[in-house]
């Protein structure tokens, strides 16, 4: 099996997994999560996304937030921006390191950011334009980039293709998501594959949902495809309001579990990641998806 020695995890539970949450979660508790987790060991994180507060109320509290992360130095916190305003909120707010978003799809990136393909990527363009500028990190998702919600598969010519666009601009880092968990193994080590093999320079990462419960297989794909960043979130948390149906991200504490037995280095410490499974089984009403959680039932404290 072709396999990576070392895996690097970034953590979207205090964005992607909670942004669907329907009950406000306070802000202290948020930043609870995301100080749990910065005790874990875990390198990269996205904490919360500046996008309207109108269409993503969990979010509205995104600049306080920020502003009160007691950061490690060694840790890169990711701010989710779909705009120029999110752009100019995320920099007011002091974020060094952003996670810009379009789908490949038309119908799902209308619903999800109100503009066409084209309007995102032109006014991204000029985001990325601006933020490097001033020496950011700049990731670029592709939402959508195997399933839509709305029109079925996504073409992996028009995925392709936006990865082409997107290294122009010179991007650090580019993720291939598949935001409804659609994507079957087969069709995540092409994609994969096809991408590496433009001759990418930016960063290549996956992103997985586990609605149809392909997300390790997917990951393992993935692997297979010479990829070794992953986006994950704790206690499988997860899932985009403008994405119906879609079940929660790949579970942090699953995967790492994996990656352990397989004897592949995440630098995270398992049991710090379970206090954090117990502290979002506490903020969040929703019955977590992971397999580890269950596996060790109501005492998440004991040894697998
Ligand atoms: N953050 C906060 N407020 C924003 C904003 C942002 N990124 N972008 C726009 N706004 C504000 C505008 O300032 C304006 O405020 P006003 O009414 O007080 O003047 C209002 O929202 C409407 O602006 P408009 O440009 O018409 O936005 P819109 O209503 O068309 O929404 C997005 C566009 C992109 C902001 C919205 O669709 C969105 O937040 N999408 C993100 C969805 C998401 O998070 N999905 C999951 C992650 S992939
Ligand atoms: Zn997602």
């Amino acid at each position: 099996m072709n396999l990576p020695k070392r895996v690097e995890i970034m953590e979207s539970g205090p964005r992607d997994g909670i942004q669907n949450e329907k009950t406000f979660i306070p802000t202290e508790q948020k930043l609870q999560l995301i100080h749990a987790l910065g005790e874990t060991g875990i390198k990269r994180m996205e904490a919360t996304s500046f996008v309207s507060p109108k269409h993503v109320p969990q979010m509205a509290d995104a600049d306080v937030v920020y502003r009160n992360i007691d950061q490690k130095p060694d840790l890169q916190y990711l701010v989710l921006i779909p705009n120029k305003r999110g752009f100019e909120l995320a920099r007011e707010a002091g974020a060094k390191n952003l996670a810009l978003v379009a789908g490949a799809s038309e119908t799902f990136n209308m619903k999800n950011v109100r503009m066409s393909v084209e309007e995102s990527l032109h006014q991204l363009s000029l985001v990325v334009e601006e933020a490097k500028s001033e020496d950011m990190f700049v990731r670029f998702s592709i939402a959508t980039s195997f399933h839509c919600p709305y029109e079925g598969i996504v073409a992996e010519e028009t995925t392709l293709n936006m990865v082409k666009t997107l290294e122009t601009l010179e991007v650090d880092e580019i993720v291939l998501c598949d935001t409804i968990g659609r994507a079957n193994p087969h069709q995540v080590y092409q994609l994969f594959s096809k991408t590496l093999d433009l001759g990418t320079k930016a960063k290549v990462t996956a992103h997985f949902h586990d609605t149809y419960g392909f997300s390790k297989a997917n990951s393992l794909a993935a692997l297979q495809a010479g990829i070794t960043s992953f986006d994950t979130a704790i206690g499988g948390l997860g899932g985009c309001p403008f994405a119906p149906g879609a079940a929660g991200n790949d579970s942090t504490e699953d995967f790492v579990f994996m990656l352990n037995e397989m004897g592949i280095e995440t630098g995270i410490d398992f049991e710090k990641l379970m206090d954090c499974v117990i502290l979002v089984k506490e903020m969040t009403e929703r019955r977590l998806t992971g397999h580890l959680q269950q596996v060790r039932g109501g005492s998440l404290k004991q040894r697998v």
